[in-house]
């Protein structure tokens, strides 16, 4: 049998429901899951730091002894190597994942073909699921509930209720 190793590379800002379903499948599947937090995200419209994210998919997987969080800079295909890994898991929810996707994979193997991307499908339920929109509803005041666990709930509302008592006139922004 071989041993694969995958990754799972995201924002996580913050890690949903649709994140964790997927990590749970990747779990079954490979022998080990590798969640790793990408750097290159837009400061500007970040929610969560590096560590912050971190901790909350932390203690989000902390029951699977198969998978590992950590955080990467630069090129995923050079994490990859790095990390012995010969696998990447993405997950596509609806067609209008598909191009964006099939972009990022061809281009993947471009760079390194000793690196297969995999897909999977999180729960039904979760296919209209994205970081954004949690961040965007949380900002307008709307439900979260079944969106992200209570943990990530709780600390999505902490941080945006601190954004707008800092900068007021901000806060739909
Ligand atoms: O959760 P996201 O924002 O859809 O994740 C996108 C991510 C982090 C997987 C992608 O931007 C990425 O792989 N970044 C690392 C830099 C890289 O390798 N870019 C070339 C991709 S072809």
């Amino acid at each position: 049998m071989k041993n694969i190793v995958a990754i799972y590379p995201g924002s996580f800002d913050p890690v949903t429901n649709g994140h964790l379903d997927l990590i749970h499948r990747g779990s079954k599947l490979f022998d080990k899951l590798i969640v790793a937090i990408a750097q290159n995200m837009d400061k500007a419209e970040a929610l969560f730091s590096m560590p912050e994210r971190k901790e909350m998919l932390m203690a989000m997987t902390g029951d699977l002894d198969n998978v590992v969080i950590d955080t990467f800079e630069g090129l995923l295909v050079s994490y990859c190597i790095q990390q012995g890994a010969n696998a990447v898991l993405r997950g596509i929810r609806a067609i209008s994942d598909y191009e964006f996707e099939l972009q990022m994979a061809l281009m993947n193997r471009k760079m390194e073909p000793r690196v297969e991307t995999v897909f999977m499908m999180p729960a039904e339920q979760y296919s209209y699921l994205s970081s954004r929109i949690v961040r965007e509803i949380a900002k307008l005041g709307g439900p979260l509930q079944g969106l992200v666990p209570a943990m990530v709930e709780e600390r999505v509302r902490e941080r945006i209720a601190q954004r707008q008592i800092s900068a007021p006139r901000k806060h739909l922004l």
